[in-house]
């Protein structure tokens, strides 16, 4: 993933702030590519995307020509990037993860029932958290990575999507990930 820095013109002529952005870079353009740029226009997160050409002496990492995705760049950080999380006791752990999948499982489930797309890869790396100023409480919620094929179209209601949520990632499923910091 890599930041933006100035002003990025899309194809339409549109002028994007470049701190509001965020590009994901992929090996190649395959269905799965096809498949997240399709679901990001969907829920409303897609800018653009395409080729970026690179020099390669200068970056490295990307080729030449590398199929790119540019997003809305979303508030939050993954719960275990969180200095209060990591630093706080099991007790403090469960509450932040419980109240986490919690708005996290609304969403869900308010997106599967208004788009049609239902975002299922809910590993705590996929969802934004954002704490109250006294870092006691989560306040907000973004999801993140639409990446296919763990994304599926969907026709259920609300309360369907909520339910199969709720059971499909219990705390227990975040809790695998409580002592993995990352960077
Ligand atoms: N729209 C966004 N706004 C802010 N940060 C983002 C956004 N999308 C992704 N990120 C950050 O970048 C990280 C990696 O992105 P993403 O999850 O899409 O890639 P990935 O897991 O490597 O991809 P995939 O699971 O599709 O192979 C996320 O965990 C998140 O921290
Ligand atoms: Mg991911």
């Amino acid at each position: 993933m890599w930041t933006v820095k100035g002003k990025y013109i899309d194809s339409h002529g549109k002028e994007h702030d470049g701190s509001g952005l965020i590009v994901k870079v992929l090996n190649k353009a395959d269905n799965g590519a096809y498949g997240e740029v399709k679901t990001l226009n969907i829920v409303g997160d897609l800018v653009a995307s395409g080729k970026l050409s690179v020099d390669k002496k200068l970056l490295g990492i990307i080729s030449k020509s590398s199929p790119v995705i540019v997003m809305s760049m979303k508030p939050g950080e993954a719960l275990n990037r969180i200095d209060a999380f990591q630093r706080g006791d099991e007790k403090v752990k469960e509450k932040l993860t419980k109240e986490a999948l919690a708005l996290m499982c609304e969403e869900v489930a308010t997106v599967a029932h208004t788009k049609g797309i239902l975002h299922n890869d809910n590993n705590m790396g996929n969802i934004l958290v954002t704490l109250s100023a006294d870092k006691t409480t989560v306040i907000s919620i973004k999801l993140v990575d639409w990446g296919a094929p763990r994304t599926y179209t969907a026709s259920v209601t609300k309360e369907e999507a909520l339910e199969w949520c709720k059971g499909a990632w219990p705390v227990e499923q975040w809790k695998k990930a409580w002592k993995i910091r990352v960077l």
